[in-house]
């Protein structure tokens, strides 16, 4: 098991008779999931996606992925919430936060459509002047108004640089049937991948939204997704408790919630992992936060917050429990070396790895969080191998989709993400009757 749950922090905060009451209710909620009996149960074909690996769609991927990265020296990547934070969290979990400047034999990767930001796509098109480049369109409803901003911008330069040739350089990866995206791939000849019905956009890191992408940086999309189905197997068929780590993560955060920790912190000790912890926010966030119920999630990136949020962390308002994802293998070995003189006083350091001074970071930084009334859930993450990816997106994926059902909350919609966009499109005057009614509502408040 590459990711295993730790109580160690939470002795005093957490009662074995508190676990062991939350026993049957975590497993009914997971017998809601497996069987399809809770609400938004339409939309769990991401319990299916760790067994398609032998997919002719599987195949198709790979098939693009090498074509991209023989003709490109860029990929862009457009897409926002899940239809990207999924890829780019694989991409720096196992390749690092440096990617773009270390990586050999692949395209530089940038994610754009994410933000209506004008810097954004200026500086986009200013790395890409010159260059080679794919993009990979990402978008489910294909109507979402940030990727298609930009992929109207980033289309007219393709084919201004481009000609009819752009269609073979952009790959879109949509609805099987529906929405504008689809329709304007059909017309122009674009190859494309399908975003599953059944699967909701924070669900969709193992389907062709995050496997194309993942697969042109180089990343072996076979061994993610073997960690994934290795982890379905073993969590959606362990029945007993005390052995289903991921049930028991689901728990623990659940008997917080209901001791007033209202907010979790994803806490990582490695760069590399801060895109991770931006994924699993928008997972929680959206799947949790509704019906005016919900743990906040929120992240930090440790060491560096210890200089800024580990202030409030360990003295501030009393609602946050931790979530530290703790990383054992980092993929690197550096010792501090001889220093000479004792002039910065960390002589008692010599020899040592980094490594070991960050964990030991942690388990400092854990004790006096907990002696702060700070509860910790440690989780310890073997490695950054592509396999562990694969298994901890299955692992909190499920817990997720259990923790909603414990909540009492349907996981798998989102229904406050609408109201901003309707304001948005009445504020910029998009046509029609249920604008004009918006319109006239919001001028009230203006
Ligand atoms: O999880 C979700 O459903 C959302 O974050 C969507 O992924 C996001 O809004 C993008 O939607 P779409 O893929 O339809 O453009």
């Amino acid at each position: 098991m590459p990711i295993r749950f730790k109580d160690t922090y939470l002795k005093g905060f957490v009662t074995g008779k508190e676990f062991e009451a939350m026993e049957s209710p975590t497993r009914d909620a997971l017998e809601t999931v497996l069987t399809g009996r809770g609400e938004g149960s339409e939309f769990l074909g991401w319990l299916d996606l760790p067994k398609k690996s032998a997919d002719p769609e599987i195949a198709r991927i790979k098939e693009a992925a090498k074509r991209i990265k023989e003709q490109c020296d860029v990929l862009l990547v457009i897409g926002i919430g899940g239809s990207y934070l999924g890829a780019r969290a694989a991409v720096e979990f196992v390749k690092g936060q440096n990617y773009n400047a270390l990586r050999k034999g692949t395209p530089e990767i940038y994610f754009v459509g994410r933000d209506l930001s004008a810097t954004s796509v200026c500086e986009t098109l200013n790395l890409i002047e010159g260059k080679d480049v794919c993009i990979n369109v990402i978008s489910k409803s294909g109507t979402t108004t940030e990727p298609a901003v930009a992929f109207r911008i980033f289309r007219e330069w393709m084919e201004k640089k481009y000609g009819e040739g752009a269609s073979e350089r952009i790959f879109v990866t949509t609805d099987k049937q529906k929405g504008k995206l689809k329709e304007l791939s059909d017309e122009k000849g674009y190859e494309t991948f399908v975003v599953p019905d059944d699967v909701g956009g924070r669900f969709s890191v193992l389907s062709p939204v995050g496997l194309l992408p993942i697969a042109c940086a180089g990343i072996d999309i076979d061994r993610i997704l073997k960690g994934a189905a290795s982890a379905e197997e073993y969590f959606t068929k362990e029945k007993d408790f005390s052995k289903n780590d991921c049930l028991r993560y689901a728990a623990a955060r659940n008997i917080l919630y209901r001791k007033g920790k209202t907010a979790e912190t994803f806490v990582c000790y490695e760069p590399a992992l801060c895109i991770t912890a931006e994924w699993w926010k928008q997972l929680y966030g959206e799947s949790e936060g509704k019906d005016k119920k919900g743990i906040f999630p929120t992240s930090v990136c440790f060491t560096t917050d210890l200089h800024s949020l580990g202030q409030f962390i360990q003295d501030g308002s009393p609602i946050l429990f931790e979530t530290v994802l703790d990383l054992l293998d980092p993929g690197y070995e550096i010792k501090i070396p001889k220093g000479g003189s004792e002039n910065d006083g960390l002589n008692f350091l010599e020899g040592r790895e980094i490594h070991e001074v960050n964990r030991t970071a942690f388990r400092a930084t854990a004790l006096a969080h907990t002696a702060g009334g700070v509860p910790n859930i440690v989780l310890e993450l073997d490695s950054r191998d592509a396999y562990d990816f694969g298994y901890m997106v299955f692992f909190f994926e499920l817990a997720c989709a259990v923790s909603g059902y414990l909540l009492g909350v349907n996981p798998f919609n989102q229904p406050g993400v609408e109201a901003y966009k309707k304001n948005m499109f009445a504020l910029l005057g998009k046509p029609g009757k249920e604008f004009d009614a918006i319109r006239e509502n919001l001028k009230r408040n203006l």
